[in-house]
């Protein structure tokens, strides 16, 4: 099978990996991809956004499948154009993708699905602004209606902070705080059959402790030994079945991978958020656990056939991962600058522990940082314990100047806490 992939992230990199690792894979191509990716697979240049290139790509290349990784083409309908030139595409259309792309939307849909999330307001003015502010009182939660990137949500206790974020807004959700450990739990879906993945936990904040500001995701774990042995079934029962056939109902079915972004809070599981596809940095460590081989499952939601799937097979290794960050991020970052210790990685840390490239490219010969989160580091282990012992180990060879990372991924988890 040739599999062309869309996307320049770690993400990508980690679907690359997979896919590079499956039998059924003979040609792998990723367009833009990164320093990294160009390892295991062909890089394409492309403009992700332009659904017309992307298509004209996939039909050069003769693609059996291509998988959209970011949200940005799959909310600019870049999924329709390639399945419109009749190539299989892993990936939601423009108007399912708007269940990440509009916070309105998918709270619409929750609503008529049943789905438990966060009591919400749906804000265009500043009167309505300060009534949901005062409705609901501290700690505040105002999120940017459209997409951006993690950065458009604002919890604080702070409100004229509140209100100065909302302010800025066309549109903004203000809703009610979720208390409570947070889950990623990923499926993957043809628009009727739902095939759940392992959950993850992410770190969304910068610093560590949770303090700082939000960002895409410094770190993630898996499995979650704290968890409910039974979470899965009930998220699925509770979450994504019953959205993804309200979608349906709709006439606008939802193909791809639905990420459901959770808080076990003591009243029970609540969605804060759903995503339109893998989650970043979650994918590294959910895929470094797969077992079962990656593209027929992706060809198999891309073709509304899933469920001649059988059921994904698991690996008992614990996976981490600790992304290294940009001086600066998650403000402007500073970029252009070297990275070094990615040999000694690849000599001294395989195959427990590896690079995945974020936002990087290649100059003459030397690696150079190309974005706000550059590298995420992965590893595994039995345990999390040895697993994240590997990842920081790692890490530790990592040379960027003015770089930041947390070290506290994974540590609560892996002690037992
Ligand atoms: P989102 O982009 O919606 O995932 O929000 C980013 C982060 O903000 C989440 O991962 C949470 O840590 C936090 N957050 C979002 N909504 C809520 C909420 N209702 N209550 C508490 N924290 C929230
Ligand atoms: N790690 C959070 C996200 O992918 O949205």
């Amino acid at each position: 099978m040739k599999v062309l992939v869309i996307g320049g992230g770690a993400r990508e990199h980690a679907l690359c990996r997979s896919l590079s690792l499956d039998p059924d894979v003979n040609a792998l191509y990723c367009a833009p991809g990164n320093a990294g990716i160009a390892e295991v697979a062909e890089l394409r240049p492309v403009d992700a956004l332009d659904g017309e290139a992307v298509a004209r790509l996939a039909t050069e290349l003769r693609a059996d499948l291509v998988v959209v990784g970011p949200e940005a083409p799959l909310v600019a309908g870049v999924a329709d154009a390639v399945r419109a030139a009749g190539i299989p595409v892993f990936g939601p259309s423009g108007e399912a993708a708007q269940l990440e792309g509009s916070k309105a939307f998918a709270k619409d849909v929750m609503a008529a699905a049943g789905v438990p999330t966060a009591r919400s307001y749906v804000c265009t003015t500043p009167e309505e602004v300060d009534e949901a502010l005062d409705a609901f009182g501290a700690p505040y939660v105002v999120k940017d209606d459209g997409l951006a990137a993690g950065k458009g949500v604002v919890v604080t206790a702070d409100r004229a902070a509140a209100r100065a974020h909302a302010l800025g807004c066309d549109r903004v959700v203000i809703e009610e705080f979720l208390d409570g450990p947070e889950v990623s739990l990923f499926a993957i879906t043809d628009g009727v059959t739902v095939l759940p993945l392992q959950p993850a936990q992410d770190f969304k904040r910068a610093l560590d402790g949770d303090e700082g500001p939000n960002t895409g995701g410094m770190g993630a774990y898996s499995p979650l030994p704290w968890a409910d042995p039974k979470l899965v079934d009930e998220v699925m029962a509770s979450v994504l079945q019953p959205t993804v056939d309200e979608l349906r109902h709709r006439g606008t079915p939802f193909s791809g991978l639905l990420y459901a972004g959770l808080a076990i809070t003591s009243r029970g599981v609540r969605v804060i958020e759903f995503n339109a596809r893998f989650g970043d940095p979650e994918t590294q460590v959910v895929l470094a656990r797969l077992r079962t081989p990656l593209a027929s499952v992706l060809l198999n939601s891309a073709n509304g056939t899933l469920d001649a799937e059988p059921p994904l097979r698991w690996r008992e290794d614990a996976a981490v991962t600790v992304v290294i960050a940009s001086h600066n991020y998650p403000e402007t970052p500073r970029t252009g600058d070297p990275i070094t210790g990615l040999a000694e990685v690849a000599g001294q840390d395989a195959p427990h522990a590896y690079v995945l490239h974020a936002g990087t490219r290649r100059e003459g010969d030397a690696v150079v940082s190309a974005g706000g989160r550059v590298l995420s580091v992965t590893a595994t282990g039995s345990d999390l314990a040895e697993a994240r012992t590997r990842a920081y180990k790692a890490v530790s060879r990592i040379g960027l100047d003015g770089s930041q990372y947390r070290t506290d991924i994974a540590a609560k988890a892996a002690e037992g806490r």
